[in-house]
């Protein structure tokens, strides 16, 4: 069975009670939850970590080369600073996709450069918690596919 690891960064952990007129009311159990319930469905295994710190998140990357097969991830305000993050990704050579519950290209312009993308198979942005239910379909058909 492939796995997927769920990977967000700073803030999310206050999902729910965070700019819900921009994040939405879920909070990142529901998320889990939603992850649980789509990687059941797909015959995924799914595994989530969240840090709001840049050096636990590159450990958690360098941690599922041979543990995990594909990454989501939603790096918060780290998706366009973090060149570190970025070099982490494209070390470990596994596909990922990136997620935004936000459409970061109607926001500040600060928000429209990701660093993440340049290493990304694709990006979601701007459908909610649905985005990663959503990269999950994105990786199975992919796994399916090779
Ligand atoms: C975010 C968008 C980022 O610009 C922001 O810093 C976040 C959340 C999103 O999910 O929409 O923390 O990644």
């Amino acid at each position: 069975m492939s796995s997927v690891l769920i990977l967000n960064g700073p803030n999310l952990n206050l999902l729910g009670t965070r700019q819900p007129n921009v994040y939405g009311a879920t909070t990142l159990a529901d998320v889990e939850d939603m992850c649980r319930a789509a990687a059941k469905r797909l015959g995924l295994n799914v595994a989530f970590a969240q840090s709001n710190h840049e050096g636990v998140m590159i450990d958690a990357v360098h941690g599922a080369k041979g543990t995990h097969d594909a990454l989501i991830i939603n790096a918060g305000a780290y998706t366009h600073t973090s060149i570190a993050l970025m070099d982490a990704v494209a070390s470990v050579e596994l596909p990922l996709v990136e997620v935004h519950l936000s459409n970061i290209h109607a926001r500040e312009t600060f928000r429209h450069t990701s660093y993440l993308s340049k290493v990304a198979v694709g990006m979601l942005c701007g459908f909610g918690a649905q985005g990663y239910v959503m990269a999950l379909d994105a990786l199975a058909a992919r796994f399916d596919a090779s």
